[in-house]
């Protein structure tokens, strides 16, 4: 007797809950994030959630957004495409997101795109580079530059700056990234009339690269191409210099972390990587970013935390012209994004809700990068 009762309390309990659900504050607006807080691309979620969380107490600090208080829940995506679709779905259906940021890798911003725009939820990735992402939807946006551009920037360097007249290409297969990027790499290396001498795969994951490593040595291209993340590109790193390689290995804007640094060691002299900005800048607002970061998080921003607080400065500014907090209305007010004056450069969206912006050559050398040159499109 007493047991059904109880199943009957818990079963009233539930209904009451399910039926009220979230108590949603009328003064506050409900920002969504997904991103990598843990797992191999950990750095990636983590510093874009700094970037993001500065500007919006930043915001906030100067009195909100027409009196309310702007307010970010981040969930964790693990960086798997499975989990960021739970996420997604859980900050839209639950906790009522009025907006999504995120994510950063693009093969996770594709798995929960679709979620957004089918929720008519606007989603502004500050990182996602492959130009399928906001292909997905008009209620899917980014704040940086796409993997054409990227790949011809690299490619062109390869050949202007190393002098370089063959590549081997190492690209990872289950990144939607990788896959992009090496392909734009490739076009643009053939089209100038660069020669492809190898092109190999590895998945995200592996932790032994030699075999394929030893092929490409063979081959003696005068640069190794591999756009990957840095979990991965550290070790192939310092497993293509144990085999003897001493040719530059290259990467795009995947190889941007701390983490790099401490996986590749000295592996990574002479390296070089393409990136949405450097630390070394002159120019008056990166140096104040860099600053407020640093006294904040006692770390030099990386450019995930640096696009995450473009991502989120762009958003604000949104809100503010927005008619009103419906998707569709906060959907125009992005897509109206103009001159933005960010951290990583103007910002104004096109008609594709890309941004088009310069990217920077960074290289390695003593544990850190330095900056070579600024590419505009
Ligand atoms: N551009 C990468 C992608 O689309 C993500 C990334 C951006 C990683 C910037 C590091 C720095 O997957």
């Amino acid at each position: 007797m007493q047991r059904r009762l109880m199943a009957f309390t818990a079963l009233a309990a539930l209904i009451l809950v399910l039926s009220c659900g979230p108590k949603l504050n009328p003064n506050e607006i409900r920002i969504g994030e997904y991103g990598s807080l843990t797992g191999a691309q950990a750095t990636f979620g983590i510093s874009t959630q700094d970037g993001i969380q500065l500007a919006v107490d930043e915001a906030n600090a100067a009195g909100g957004v027409n009196g309310k208080t702007l307010k970010v829940t981040a969930l964790d995506d693990q960086g798997k495409p499975e989990e960021a679709a739970v996420v997604v779905t859980k900050l839209i259906t639950e906790d009522k997101a009025q907006v999504i940021l995120g994510e950063v890798a693009s093969s996770l911003s594709l798995a929960a795109a679709p979620i957004c725009q089918d929720h008519k939820v606007p989603m502004i990735t500050p990182s996602s580079t492959n130009p399928k992402v906001t292909q997905v939807g008009d209620y899917v946006f980014r704040v940086c530059f796409i993997d054409p551009f990227q790949g011809q920037v690299m490619a062109d360097f390869a050949m202007a700056n190393l002098k370089a007249k063959t590549a081997a290409v190492f690209r990872d297969q289950k990144s939607d990234y990788s896959m992009g990027l090496a392909d734009f790499f490739i076009k643009r290396f053939k089209d100038k009339g660069g020669s492809i001498v190898l092109d190999q795969s590895y998945v995200a994951g592996d932790v032994d690269f030699k075999s394929q490593l030893t092929t490409i040595r063979e081959k003696k291209p005068d640069v190794i191409f591999v756009p990957g993340y840095y979990t991965e590109v550290g070790l192939i790193v310092q497993q293509a210099r144990e085999l003897g390689i001493k040719v530059p290995l290259m990467g795009g804007d995947g190889w941007d972390s701390s983490k790099l640094y401490e996986i590749g060691g000295k592996a990574l002299d002479g390296c070089y990587f393409s990136s949405h900005y450097s630390p070394d800048s002159t120019d008056p607002k990166v140096q104040a970013f860099v600053k407020k970061y640093q006294a904040k998080y006692g770390q030099v921003p990386d450019a995930l935390a640096t696009l995450g607080y473009d991502a989120a400065g762009v958003l604000v500014a949104a809100l503010k012209t927005a008619k009103s907090l419906e998707g569709a209305d906060l959907r125009d007010a992005i897509a109206a994004t103009k001159n933005y004056n960010g951290v990583t450069g103007s910002i104004s969206l096109d008609a594709d809700r890309n941004a088009v912006k310069p990217a920077v050559v960074l290289r390695i050398s003593g544990g850190k990068s330095s900056y070579v040159t600024t590419v505009n499109p």
